[in-house]
C-alpha cells in the first residue's frame, strides 16, 4: 500500500465508488499513480491531479477480451476495423486489453511470420493494451521450438482451427497437444468438425439451399460437439494438456466439456460470447439479420443459450470473449445470395461488457462477482496477465471502468466506435451504461509526454 504525504499527489483519485474488488464489493475510494492502483480504502484523504466523485456508481477493472479479430484478412476480405478503430471500439466498451487472434500466413510459412507482422501492426496502431495469440497452420518437427521461442516474447497461447484451410485434427492435433503441454503454453481451439461441416454444406447445396438463411443448418451443433470430443481426447492422451475451447455455442458442446471434467480431466477451459447468450437462430429467418449474423459458429436455439447462461452462473464457463470480427454491411451484402461467400463474423468488442452486466447481472442471471471474473480476471489469469490486469487490487494496472448499473441504454447501428456500420444489438433495451474509462496506458503516456521516466507496460 502506498500512502502520500500531505504535499504529494496521486494522479487520480476516484471517490465514493462501489468498487468491484476480488474479495467482494467495497464502498470507498481508489487512488492511482503512474498507471497503477496504489490504494483502495473506505476513505482516502489526499490530493490528486484528477479527483472524480463516482456518485456511488460501480467501478470495475478494465475488461480483457480474449478473442478479437481487429485486423484480420480472410478470403472474403479485410475486416473493416484495423487496430485503430477496433481498439477505439474496445475502449469505448470498457475493454482495455484485447488478445488478438491473427490470420494465417502463406502456406508453409513459419508461425513467426504472421505473429511478427501482427506485433508490428499492433505496436504502430493499437490504442489499447494488447496481447497476441499465435496461430498454427501446420504441426511439424519445428513446432515445439517455435512455441518456446515465441513464449520468450510473451506469447503464451496458440490457436488451432479444426476447420478451414489449415485444419488441424487427428494425429497432428494429438501431437500438438503434447507439444503445447511440453512448451507450457495454452492451446486455444476452434472446435468444428471439418468433415461433418462439409457433409452438412454439401447436402444443403444439393438441395439448392444456399441463402444465408441456411447458415446455421450448415454448421450444426453436433459438429461443435464432435470436435470438442476429439480435442479433449487428444488433450487427455497428452497428460491433460491445457486446452481452451473458443466461442462455445451449444449445449451439446458444453456436455462434452462437462463429461471430460467429470471424468477427472484437468486443464480444460472454455469461453463463450455474448451472441450465443443473448441471440438465437431465429435471426436467420430474416434475410438482413441472416447476413449480419453469419458467423462461425452460428447462433443456436434458445435452449442452447439458456444452457450457456446456466453454465456461466455455475462456473463451468471461464471467459466471456467476443470473437469480434467486423465486416461492413457493404461487405456482407456483396455476396448476399450464398452463405458460402458471406464474410463470417460480427462486431461485439464494444458491446461485451455492457451486455453481460445488463443481460447477466441486472437481469439476475449471474452475480456481479461472476461477471468480473469472466470479463476480466479469468482471461487475464489464463493469458499471462495475472497480477497486472483484471482486478481492482493494489499494484494492478489502473485500467478502470465507471459503470452506471441502472441507466437505461441501447446500442444503435450508428453510435458505435469501430469500423462496422451495425450492431447485432441495435435498439435492444439494456440496463446500465459505461460512464468513463481510464487506462494505465494513457496515464503512462501522459507522464512520458510531461517529461517523466518512460514506463514499461
Ligand atoms: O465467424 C467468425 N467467427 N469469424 C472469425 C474467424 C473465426 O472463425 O473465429
Ligand atoms: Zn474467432
Amino acid at each position: 500500500m502506498e500512502t502520500k504525504t500531505a504535499d504529494e499527489k496521486y494522479d487520480l483519485l476516484i471517490r465514493n465508488a462501489r468498487l468491484a474488488c476480488p474479495q467482494g464489493e467495497l464502498q470507498g475510494d481508489l487512488a492511482a499513480a503512474d498507471g497503477r492502483i496504489v490504494r483502495i480504502a473506505p476513505r482516502i484523504e489526499a490530493k490528486a491531479d484528477e479527483v472524480v466523485d463516482a456518485g456511488g456508481l460501480l467501478l470495475l477493472p478494465g475488461g480483457v477480451d480474449a478473442h478479437t479479430h481487429l485486423d484480420l484478412t480472410v478470403a472474403a476480405g479485410h475486416v473493416c476495423d484495423g487496430w485503430q478503430k477496433g481498439s477505439a471500439a474496445a475502449l469505448a466498451g470498457g475493454t482495455t486489453t484485447v488478445i488478438e487472434h491473427i490470420g494465417f500466413g502463406p502456406a508453409g510459412c513459419s508461425p513467426d511470420q504472421p505473429l511478427s507482422a501482427a506485433f508490428a501492426a499492433a505496436e504502430a496502431e493499437c490504442g489499447c493494451d494488447f496481447r497476441i495469440h499465435g496461430v498454427l497452420q501446420q504441426v511439424d518437427a519445428e513446432t515445439e521450438s517455435w512455441l518456446l521461442r515465441a513464449k520468450a516474447r510473451g506469447v503464451v497461447s496458440w490457436k488451432a482451427y479444426m476447420t478451414y484451410d489449415f485444419a488441424i485434427h487427428g494425429v497432428a492435433l494429438r501431437r500438438l497437444c503434447r507439444m503445447s503441454k511440453a512448451a507450457g503454453v495454452l492451446l486455444c481451439v476452434h472446435c468444428e468438425d471439418d468433415a461433418m461441416l462439409a457433409a452438412a454444406r454439401q447436402a444443403l447445396v444439393a438441395a439448392g439451399k444456399i441463402s444465408p438463411r441456411y447458415h446455421a443448418a450448415a454448421r450444426p451443433a453436433a459438429c461443435e460437439a464432435a470436435a470438442i470430443r476429439e480435442l479433449l481426447a487428444a488433450a487427455r492422451a497428452a497428460g491433460d494438456a491445457p486446452v481452451y475451447i473458443v466461442h462455445l455455442s451449444s449445449a451439446a458442446g458444453l456436455a462434452e466439456i462437462r463429461a471430460a471434467r467429470q471424468a477427472g480431466q484437468q486443464n480444460v477451459y472454455c469461453e463463450t460470447c455474448p451472441q450465443y447468450l443473448l441471440l438465437d437462430e431465429t435471426r436467420y429467418l430474416d434475410p438482413e439479420q441472416a447476413l449480419r449474423c453469419t458467423m462461425s459458429p452460428p447462433l443456436r436455439s434458445r435452449a442452447d443459450a439458456d444452457a450457456l447462461w446456466q453454465a456461466l452462473a455455475d462456473g463451468e464457463i471461464d471467459v466471456v470473449a467476443t470473437d469480434h470480427c467486423a465486416f461492413s454491411l457493404a461487405q456482407k451484402h456483396a455476396h448476399s445470395e450464398d452463405f458460402r461467400l458471406v464474410p463470417n463474423g460480427a462486431p461485439g468488442v464494444e458491446e461485451r461488457m455492457t451486455l453481460l452486466l445488463s443481460a447477466g447481472v441486472a437481469c439476475g442471471r449471474i452475480s456481479l462477482a461472476r461477471a468480473v471474473e469472466v470479463l476480466a480476471a479469468n482471461p487475464a489469469r489464463l493469458f499471462g496477465l495475472a497480477g497486472r490486469k483484471g482486478a481492482l487490487q493494489e499494484g494492478y494496472d489502473a485500467d478502470l471502468v465507471l459503470f452506471d448499473p441502472t441507466a437505461p441504454f441501447a446500442f444503435l447501428d450508428q453510435n458505435l466506435h469501430g469500423g462496422a456500420d451495425y450492431t447485432l444489438y441495435h435498439g435492444m433495451p439494456l440496463t446500465g451504461c459505461i460512464r468513463r474509462v481510464w487506462t494505465a496506458r494513457a496515464a503512462r503516456g501522459r507522464r512520458q509526454e510531461a517529461g517523466g521516466r518512460p514506463q514499461t507496460q
